[in-house]
Formats: structure tokens, sequence, C-alpha cells
């Protein structure tokens, strides 16, 4: 099976391109999900307090390590900061809870998952009361600490960015944003390509699973898109394959979620499907601006945050 290829960092560490995406990886479930995708030849992981399974993938890493399936080194695993824990007291322990939940002694990366802040388990609290680049100093620190070897933010745009890129020392190294053909994003790709972040894109599928309260009757499917059936029948590969290898081609990192053998193997083949000029330039037509996680769920009533203040546009 061939091996996705690799991002490199500033430190000479690397990342593989394509990994496995944990979002809603159900308990019971996600362990063998784990063990599927290292037999299939994953060697990252992607993971989040905030998705509720970490002790269990902690399980399921600490079996591998004791099979010598695979070793720690060889393994690159991400995990992100809850928004309940923003405040800068409160980043290492959460970053610990996450390392002694996974059973690691570091991460590879570790991602402000949201720009967005709230009391533990409360009340949201504006970002001017609790700064993102303040947030951010404490992730820093927890570099120096050896708890993770390089950190970054998740869907941040680029305004958020440029405001963190000139208030630190320390740039953040990703963000991890929902990009797929219906949400290219190519404006934001090439900015943070330009100043050296490197870029993962969640949802790549369309997040077919995606809570309730994310989906409307009126949704497209992009898994049912006509021109990926097309150019897919015609390499003999699936919808989901040309999704991926289009993230792969456009040197964007990648994370499919699945907690089904067959599906987390078919998506590692897509490191080998090859798309045309042709292909690439159907797709580019698709893009829309259409955001299956819309954020939504931070717009409350008399709340901080609104959608125009969380992306930006
Ligand atoms: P499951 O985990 O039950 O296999 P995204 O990464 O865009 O959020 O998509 C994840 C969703 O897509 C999950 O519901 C997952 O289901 C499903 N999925 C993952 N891989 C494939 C595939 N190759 N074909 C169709 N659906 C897939």
């Amino acid at each position: 099976m061939t091996a996705p290829a690799m991002i490199s960092f500033a430190n000479g560490d690397q990342l593989p391109q394509l990994g496995l995406g944990t979002w809603r990886s159900e308990p019971g479930l996600v362990a063998k999900a784990i063990k599927v995708a290292v037999a299939a030849g994953y060697r990252h992981i992607d993971c989040a307090a905030i998705y509720g399974n970490e002790q269990e993938i902690g399980g399921a890493l600490a079996e591998l390590f004791a099979d010598g399936v695979v070793k720690r080194e060889d393994l690159w695993i991400t995990s992100k900061l809850w928004n309940d824990a923003h405040a800068p007291d409160a980043v290492q322990p959460a970053l610990e809870k996450t390392l002694a939940d996974l059973g690691l002694d570091y991460l590879d990366l570790y991602l402000m998952h949201w720009p967005v802040a709230s009391l533990p388990g409360g009340p949201q609290v504006p970002l001017e009361d609790c700064p993102l680049a303040v947030t951010w100093e404490a992730m820093v620190a927890t570099v120096g600490k050896g708890l993770t070897r390089h950190i970054g933010v998740s869907n941040f745009s680029e305004k958020k960015l440029r405001a963190l890129v000139a208030a630190s020392d320390h740039k953040p190294e990703m963000n991890q944003i929902e990009l797929h053909p219906y949400l290219a994003q190519q404006g934001l790709v090439d900015y943070c390509k330009a100043t050296g972040i490197a870029v993962t894109g969640y949802s790549p599928l369309g997040s077919p699973g995606r809570p309730a309260g994310l989906i409307s009757a009126d949704d497209p499917v992009l898994l049912k898109e006509p021109v990926l059936a097309e150019i897919a029948d015609k390499h003999g590969v699936s919808a989901a394959q040309v999704l991926l290898q289009w993230a792969l081609h456009r040197g964007t990192v990648v994370i499919p979620k699945s907690v089904t053998p067959a599906r987390i193997e078919q998506n590692f083949a897509a490191v080998s499907v090859q798309l045309t000029e042709d292909d690439v330039a159907r797709i580019a037509k698709l893009d829309r601006h259409r955001r299956y996680v819309t954020g939504i769920f931070w717009v409350k009533k008399s709340g901080p945050y609104t959608l125009a203040s969380l992306w930006d546009e």
C-alpha cells in the first residue's frame, strides 16, 4: 500500500498528509477503528478532548505499542484544546488530561479547537475578556515543557491568523479548517501557504455523519455530486477517494473519519488515485462556499459570538 506524502516542519518532524479523523467515532467502535487504520498503514490520528473518546483511543494505542505493531515515534497524534480551557492557567492541565487519556507523554500537535471561549461547562466569554493571543502564549509554554512538539489552531480565519502571527513570536504551525470542493477556501489556503502555516482539511467527505442540528433537507450531498461520480467512474474509484485525492493534490492534510474497516482501508488507498488536470479543473468549478459545520452552535441569544464574528465574513 502506498504511504501518503509527508508535510515537513522546520524542526524536521514529518506529518503524514492523510490521517484518521475521530470526531463522532463512537465509543465501542473507535478502538477497533484505530487498530484497523494502523494495520492499513495510517500513522496519523486526529483527536480532540471534546470528542469524548480519547480514553478509548489511548487503550488502542497502548495495545498497539505493547504488541510491537507500531512505536510511539512512528505515529503523529494531534489533539485539541476545548473552548472551556482557554484561560491561560487552564491550558496545560487540559493538555495533561488529554495526554493521560491517550496514555502518551507528548502530542505531536495541539490545536486551539475554536476561536471561542467559555467558562468550564458554562457561559461563553467574549474574546475581549479572554483573548486568543493570551491562550496562545499558554500553548506556546507547553511546547517548551515538551508536552507537545507543535501547536496550531483550528477554525481560524485569515484575519484571526494575521492577528496571532503579529502578536506572537511563535507562529501557528497548522490551521485545521473545513475543506472540500463545495468549500475550497482557496484564499485562506493560499494565505497559510504563503505564511508557512500548514493546512488540514476536516469534513473532506462533506460530513455525512454530522449531528442532526447541522443538517437541513436542502443541503447538497457532496458524496452524491454528479461531477465527482463521473470522475470516480472514469478512474474506477469511489467519490470519497476522488475527494481525498483532491485534498492531497492541493497540498493539504486530510483526515477522513470512519469507523468502518472497509472504508478506513478505501480512504487510505485514495493516496494512489491519479486525477487529471481536467478532473481538477472540473472539481474547482464546484466551489460554492458551503459550510457543513456552520458554527451556528456558537451563536447564542445575547451571546458574544455571531457567524460574522466567527468566520470574519
Ligand atoms: P462511518 O464512520 O460510519 O464509516 P467526514 O470525514 O467528511 O466528516 O466524513 C465522515 C463520515 O463519512 C462518517 O459518517 C463516515 O461513516 C462516512 N465515510 C467515511 N468514509 C467513507 C467512504 N469511503 N464512503 C462513504 N462514506 C464514508
